[in-house]
């Protein structure tokens, strides 16, 4: 795609009568020039040329364009090389859309990003000089925060009213629609309503990891709902990628070796308090693959930490299936489990930092988790792992997972203990690896029952849906507007819907997701996608996952332009527009190919 502005501004630039002239004879002949058509036999002239209005016409065969259209039809070129024959003439470069786009594009976002700055340092300042400021420090104070940390962290007020942000930043309308992309207002164009997101609020900046502030998160003073209130997704913001704190932790720390990931802001902040400076709060979101991914650059040891509910439990597992393709030598992942009803807030309060540490000497290890589930989830089905039919299951079950590890020391390590566990000998183990090793793209599926194989559920259920539910943070991958695109193909709406919902929403559990349907029918197809079980590992996931919707995607685009195509198709050829006859040739195979 050449920018239209550029080709307007070529066909200023360039005088079709010397274009043509060059390749046909004219003669002048009043106003305009006249010669012999060259797109069909003549004798005499029909063929005309307006210098004023840029354009030919021939009275005998009706052709006529521009002169664009002109080298298109007389050098039978395609639009892209007419379009850079005619710059080159000019000495000019056709520039790349994308280039263009992708400084328009980061225009943008600093502009986004100075709104942010400019809202963070003003919710600072009211903390420190508005009216009401004394609620909000007390409320600080109430919770153990001394004046330094909320320093740190850049803690700040937002005053109670609906407009101190808005009447405070906006000076211009340009910064007003800065303000809402950056998620700082609340659009409802159609009330004619825009006002602050935060209001009456302990505000906690959240930065990306070269300290930009890019959200916020708001907890109300005191009791009341919603508790926090986040910045929606933005430009600037991508939940599924960001950490609370990371920034924090790294410019605290030296030497950073290992990060505690928990779920609440308070929860680092307050742990901050108490000299443990190294928690990260993933944002109302499950842990992601980026989120390990990030961290593991960062440090080699990640511990997680989790309520001992089984929505703890639950969530614990979750982040194990996404830390275990990405565990090599030398990482290590722990998981930390809470005595219920305590969080790290309540419990670094209650028992200090001395205690927390050695809460978090004692966390299970990857190993311990692992075994603890998988035995777990085969007890509650009835099966008794101590008998030889039991420890079968318990490898097969064990394996399945462990074919997506990397290969490596600490494979083996958990190839070993299940040794242990199940007294079947390392190379017995191994053989049963092969056999159900389904390396990604296998073509052979594989037949035991109970281990759901790709394909096999590939043909009755969407598999970009199945990914999704597994993993709701794919749906960042792609913008809103591409799955509106795909709203609109009846074998993509389910899909789409659900996309838009969890990039809007941030939904990221499976019972949320299918309560937003009552179909049977889509509730059957949701239900079937939650029984895929991935063979893949976590980073091909996502390749097919960005592979299947681009696929869907093109597959739309060309549907709408073969209907397109067909309309023009329909219509007398004379009536077309340059660009849409352009789009009929382009429809036809070129002699060439
Ligand atoms: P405190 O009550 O301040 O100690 O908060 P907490 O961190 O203990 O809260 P909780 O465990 O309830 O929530 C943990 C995290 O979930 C918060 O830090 C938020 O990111 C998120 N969260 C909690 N409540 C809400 C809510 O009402 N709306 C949204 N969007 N997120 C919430
Ligand atoms: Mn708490």
């Amino acid at each position: 795609m050449i920018p239209s502005a550029f080709i307007d501004d070529l066909l200023a630039r360039t005088d079709i009568v010397e274009i043509i002239e060059s390749r046909v004879t004219l003669k002048k002949t009043g106003q305009n020039y006249s010669g012999l058509c060259p797109f069909h036999q003549e004798k005499s002239p029909s063929f005309s040329v307006s210098q004023d209005k840029q354009f030919y016409y021939c009275f005998g065969c009706q052709a006529t364009g521009s002169a664009l259209t002109f080298l298109m039809e007389f050098e039978r070129l395609d639009f892209i090389s007419s379009v850079e024959a005619l710059a080159a003439r000019l000495g000019l470069s056709v520039p790349d859309d994308r280039q263009r786009q992708s400084s328009e594009e980061s225009q943008r976002r600093k502009s986004v990003l100075l709104q942010l700055e400019k809202a963070a340092d003003f919710y600072r300042v009211q903390l420190r000089s508005h009216g009401q400021r004394a609620k909000a420090v007390d409320y600080l104070k109430n919770r153990g925060l001394s004046g330094p940390i909320a320093r740190d962290f850049g803690l700040g007020f937002a005053p109670p009213g609906w407009d101190n942000l808005l009447k405070a930043l906006a000076l211009s309308d340009e910064d007003v629609s800065f303000m809402i992309d950056a998620g700082l207002l609340i659009d409802q164009p159609e009330e004619k309503k825009r006002y602050d997101r935060f209001r009456d609020r302990i505000i906690f900046p959240i930065r990306d990891l070269r300290g930009r502030t890019i959200a916020f998160g708001g907890r109300i003073i005191g009791d009341g709902k919603p508790k926090y209130l986040n910045s929606p997704e933005t430009t600037v913001f991508h939940k599924g990628r960001e950490l609370y704190g990371l920034y924090e932790a790294r410019k605290s720390q030296a030497k950073l070796d290992r990060i505690l990931v928990v779920e609440g802001y308070m929860d680092v902040v307050a742990l901050a308090q108490h000299e443990i400076h190294f928690a990260v709060a993933t944002l109302g979101t499950a842990t992601t693959i980026e989120h390990v991914e990030r961290l593991f650059r960062q440090v080699s040891e990640i511990i997680f930490c989790f309520d001992g509910d089984l929505a703890g439990r639950n969530a614990a597992w979750k982040a194990l299936l996404i830390v275990l393709p990405l565990l090599s030598d030398g990482r290590s992942a722990k998981f930390l489990f809470l005595p219920d009803g305590e969080d790290p807030d309540s419990l670094v309060r209650s028992e200090g930092s001395e205690g927390f540490v050695k809460r978090l000497q004692q966390a299970d290890t990857f190993v311990d988790w692992f075994f603890r589930k998988i035995q777990q989830d085969l007890v509650s089905k009835n099966t008794d792992i101590d008998t030889i039919s039991g420890k079968a299951a318990l490898s097969k079950l064990a394996m399945s997972y462990l074919n997506n590890m990397q290969e490596g020391v600490f494979r083996h390590l958990m190839i070993d203990e299940l040794a242990l566990k199940t007294g079947l000998d390392k190379e017995r183990l191994q053989a049963v690896t092969a056999k159900y090793a389904a390396p990604a793209m296998d073509p052979q599926p594989v037949a035991e029952p109970g281990l759901a194989d790709h394909r096999e559920i590939s043909e009755s259920v969407d598999l970009a849906l199945a990914l999704l539910v597994l993993q709701p943070d794919l749906a960042l991958e792609f913008n809103s507007s591409e799955y509106e695109i795909l709203l609109g193909r009846s074998q993509d709406n389910l899909l789409a819907q659900i996309a838009l919902r969890i990039s809007s929403d941030g939904l990221t559990n499976p019972g949320q997701i299918m309560s937003l349907f009552s179909d049977k029918h889509q509730q059957r197809q949701i239900r079937q996608a939650f029984d895929y079980k991935p063979i893949l590992g976590a980073s091909q996931l996502r390749d097919e996952f960005v592979g299947l919707i681009q696929q869907k995607l093109k597959q739309q685009q060309n549907e709408t332009k073969k209907l397109r195509i067909e309309g023009l198709l329909n219509k007398n050829p004379s009536e077309l527009t340059a660009s849409e006859r352009q789009l009929v040739r382009q429809s036809f195979p070129t002699p060439e190919s």
